[in-house]
Formats: structure tokens, C-alpha cells, sequence
């Protein structure tokens, strides 16, 4: 299969600037070659324009409405292209703001095909806040909210239909910073949030397990990756940074799960900050992470 690269450089949803150098951060730390290594077909796209960080204070509970859309669509518009292509978008973000246009695109996609979508969102954070609840404003905290039909009105609906998904179609994985009205917000809208002490009690296997095991040929797979899934002594540079989360191994063991069930169709790479990094080890730990979720393994596996 083939792989099409589309870099997203800004920050304009995030709190910290910074994230806009993750696309070449990925393209440096040697995505395009390691995907080839694992005779792949990749193209790289290049990366989208849009418009700078203005660096704004939030207006109605949200910050940089305007830009954010306007990255967005382009997202949506590139991610839609690939897929007409046939291939695995792979979206180097940027901040986790731009998942709505890639979500969205893909969603759309899936209807058309008659595919049904399961979205995989491994984060610290939840992102299910809106204008209405976030403390910040900053919107890579409501992409999980415009999806489901709940965040700004020019945010919403892009895939078709109102939501993009249904509650039941995104499970979380890593989770430990939720807002306090955030959390009322999971418990209405009914998510399965894995969150870390469920990790920490049943073990990264039970917990993959458990969500992997109702996938069925037609369903199509996203993971949106954010790195600040990761435990941060692991992970560094991050804009929001929050310790205990998965080690190294937990989450191989996570992508390795997720490669053998052959569904993966699409993938978020997001929040990677190499302004707060160490020698661009998020990044070089984020290729390791996609080339496991494109089936690398120590050895050679019985599928
Ligand atoms: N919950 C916080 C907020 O709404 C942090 C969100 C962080 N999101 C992210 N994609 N890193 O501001
Ligand atoms: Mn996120
Ligand atoms: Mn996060
Ligand atoms: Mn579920």
C-alpha cells in the first residue's frame, strides 16, 4: 500500500508555540525512509500553507477560531485527497486541533464506502472540552468534541453530517488530565476512556484487547496519535507535558496490537514540540512508534 505524507506546521490550537516544526522534526528523525524500509510506498506531500500564529488571547471561549478553521480545511482537503487515492493519509501535525479536519475527511470516506469507522485517540489528554467548558480556549482541547457534533459552529459538521462520529466509535487510550467539567462531559456523552489507572490495573495487553476484539473486516482503523500519550521522561518535547503515562514497551506493545489487526487505514502524528525537545528524540521515538503500527516486529510474526 501506499503511504502519502501531508505535513500541517502550525500551533495556532495549542497553548505553547512550538509545534508547528513537527512535520520536518518527523521528516529529519527519517519517517519517509523507515516507512521504505518496510517496502511501503510513501509519498510526502510536502507541507500545507495556512495562516501564522497570531498569538491571540481566546475570544468566546476559543482561541484563534479563524486560523484554526482555515488549517483545517486544508487538512481536510489534502487527508480527502489521499484517501480518493486510495492511500493511508498520514497527517504530521501540528497541534491535536487538526484532527477534526482529518477525522472528518475520514469519516466522510467511510460512509461513501460503506465502511464503518473506529477511532483510536492515545493521549494524556481527553480533547473532549468545548468553548463553552474549556479553562484554556485553546482548541487542540476540542477536537474530540467537534467531531461529535458539540464544538463551534464553524467547527462542526464538516464530514456530512453533524457528528463524525458516535460515542461508541472512539475509544481512549492513556488518558490522565481531564478538566473538571470535562469529566462530566465523558460521563454524559458515555466514552470509553482506558484511562491510566485502568492501564495500570488490567496491564496495556487486557486493555488493547478488550477494545480490539469487536473489529471486523470492514471497519476502518484511525489512530490519533498524540505524543503526549507518552510518559514524558520518554517523550519530552511535548507542549503539555503530564508524568505517568505509558512506558516505552506498553506502548510498542500498543502499536503492535493495533498493526495485527491489518485494519489501519489512517493516523494522526501530533503535538510533537521540537522547540522543548532533547536532540529530537520525540520525533525519533515517533517513527520508531508508526514503523510498529505498520507491522515492524523483532521477529518475523504467524499472523
Ligand atoms: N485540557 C487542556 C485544555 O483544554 C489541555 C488540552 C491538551 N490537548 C492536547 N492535544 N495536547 O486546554
Ligand atoms: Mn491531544
Ligand atoms: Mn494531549
Ligand atoms: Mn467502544
Amino acid at each position: 500500500s501506499t503511504v502519502s505524507l501531508i505535513g500541517a506546521p502550525t500551533d495556532v490550537g495549542a497553548s505553547v508555540r512550538g509545534a508547528g516544526m513537527g512535520p520536518d522534526a518527523l521528516r529529519v528523525a527519517g519517517i519517509v525512509e523507515t516507512l521504505r524500509a518496510h517496502k511501503l510506498d510513501v509519498i510526502d506531500r510536502g507541507n500545507l500553507a495556512g495562516p501564522p500564529n497570531p498569538w491571540h488571547e481566546p475570544a468566546n471561549g476559543v482561541r484563534h477560531l479563524d486560523e484554526v478553521v482555515t488549517w483545517n480545511r486544508a487538512v481536510f482537503d489534502a487527508v480527502s485527497g489521499a484517501l480518493g487515492e486510495g492511500h493511508i493519509p498520514l497527517l504530521m501535525g501540528g497541534d491535536h486541533s487538526l484532527a477534526i479536519g482529518s477525522i472528518s475527511a475520514i469519516a466522510k470516506h467511510c460512509r461513501a464506502m460503506g465502511k464503518s469507522l473506529r477511532v483510536l485517540w492515545l493521549d494524556a489528554h481527553s480533547d473532549v472540552n468545548t468553548e463553552a467548558i474549556s479553562p484554556s480556549g485553546n482548541l487542540h482541547g476540542m477536537p474530540v468534541s467537534c467531531l461529535l457534533g458539540h464544538g463551534p459552529a464553524s467547527l462542526v459538521g464538516w464530514s456530512g453530517q453533524r457528528a463524525a462520529l458516535s460515542p461508541e466509535d472512539i475509544d481512549f487510550i492513556g488518558i490522565r488530565s481531564v478538566d473538571a467539567e470535562e469529566k462530566q462531559a465523558i460521563r454524559l456523552l458515555g466514552l470509553s476512556v482506558y484511562d491510566m489507572r485502568h492501564i495500570d490495573e488490567y496491564g496495556m495487553r487486557h486493555t488493547m484487547t478488550e477494545i480490539l476484539q469487536d473489529l471486523d473486516a470492514d471497519t476502518h482503523l484511525h489512530v490519533s496519535f498524540d505524543l503526549d500519550c507518552l510518559d514524558p521522561l520518554e517523550a519530552p518535547g511535548v507542549g503539555t507535558r503530564v508524568r505517568g503515562g505509558p512506558t516505552y514497551r506498553e506502548m510498542q506493545l500498543c502499536m503492535e496490537m493495533i498493526a495485527d489487526t491489518g485494519l489501519m487505514g489512517s493516523l494522526d502524528v501530533v503535538e510533537i514540540n521540537p522547540a522543548l525537545d532533547v536532540r529530537n528524540r520525540t520525533a525519533e521515538l515517533a517513527v520508531e512508534f508508526v514503523q510498529s503500527l505498520f507491522g515492524a516486529s523483532t521477529l518475523v510474526r504467524e499472523r
